[in-house]
């Protein structure tokens, strides 16, 4: 979500302590019928506030940084949500995208959770972009404590968030990403579902359906699968770059390591049986 920086610019400097001290950062959490509001102050004096150390994440790659955190599921104590529902997250300057809620509420031994850092006021983080500014991840970025046991992705780690927003299903949101009806839970096609919603969906529409305007449709008018061969449509999603380079590409590679070769099957495999929906109903 690098974009967002250009928005954000200038959000923490000093000569807004003052006005940081009377309007606290907050982060919200809203669902239908609730709204829990934590301010900075609040969160960095809970009891469950813990030390992570992590070292070279995406959004900070190459540095180790010690951040005050706490789990992002205790924070959700409180809301109720439906086995089916949507989280998104919102950042500070109104841009959105989804998260998933098994993985963000997880906390499972054995898995990667979900924390919730909080950048003191005295004490920032550096500067997401420095090259284009002093805008650092705060004042909350969402973070994973042992981020490979659940192999997280690059586009899970998002930054300057207000909160999030507990929404309806996904499919009474977003009915024409979803598989046909009836593909059965345990198919390729469900488990390359799940990878585009993961990795590619912040960015990318289906069929005309998502949030982001960022990036071309993976379906409509017509399927990447259609007008690429599978080999190059694989070196495109591993390295787009590999391909066709210029200054304003925004799209990162997807590494063996991110997305392993058997799931990059299965996203192709989804991508695939999309396109031969679409024509169906044409
Ligand atoms: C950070 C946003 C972002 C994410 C995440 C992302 N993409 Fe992209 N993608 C883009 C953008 C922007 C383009 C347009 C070309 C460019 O800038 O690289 C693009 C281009 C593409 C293209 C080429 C389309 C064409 O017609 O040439 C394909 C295929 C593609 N992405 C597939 C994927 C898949 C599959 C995923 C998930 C594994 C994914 N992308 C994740 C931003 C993203």
């Amino acid at each position: 979500m690098n974009w967002l920086i250009f928005l954000s610019v200038g959000l923490l400097s000093s000569d807004m302590s003052f006005a940081a001290k009377s309007h606290e950062p907050q982060l919200t959490l809203r669902s239908q019928n609730r709204t829990l509001v934590f301010s900075r102050s609040e969160l960095l004096a809970r009891p469950d506030l813990e030390k992570i150390k992590l070292n070279d994440i995406p959004t900070y790659p190459g540095k180790k940084i010690e951040y005050l955190a706490v789990p992002l599921f205790h924070l959700f104590e409180g809301i109720s949500i439906k086995s089916d529902a949507t989280i998104q997250f919102r950042c500070l300057d109104g841009f959105s995208g989804p998260v998933i809620p098994e993985r963000i509420l997880d906390h499972t031994p054995g898995r990667s959770i979900a924390y919730i850092a909080i950048e003191k006021e005295d004490a920032p983080w550096p500067a997401v972009h420095p090259e284009q500014g002093p805008s650092t991840a705060g004042p909350f970025f969402l973070i994973w404590k042992n981020p490979s046991l659940s192999r997280i992705d690059k586009e899970e780690w998002p930054y300057q968030l207000e909160g999030f927003e507990v929404q309806g299903s996904l499919r009474s949101t977003f009915p024409k990403i979803f598989p046909p009806q009836g593909t059965p839970e345990q198919s390729a096609e469900m488990r390359g579902f799940k990878i585009f919603q993961r990795s590619c969906f912040s960015c990318h529409k289906m069929n005309g359906q998502g949030l982001s305007d960022f990036a071309p449709d993976l379906n409509f008018p017509k399927s990447p699968t259609e007008y690429y061969t599978e080999p190059t449509l694989r070196s495109l999603i591993r390295n787009p770059q590999s391909l066709r380079k210029w200054k304003n590409d925004k799209m990162l590679g997807f590494s063996k390591s991110e997305l392993p070769d058997s799931d990059l099957s299965d996203l192709i495999y989804y991508l695939k049986s999309m396109s031969k929906s679409r024509s169906q109903k044409e």
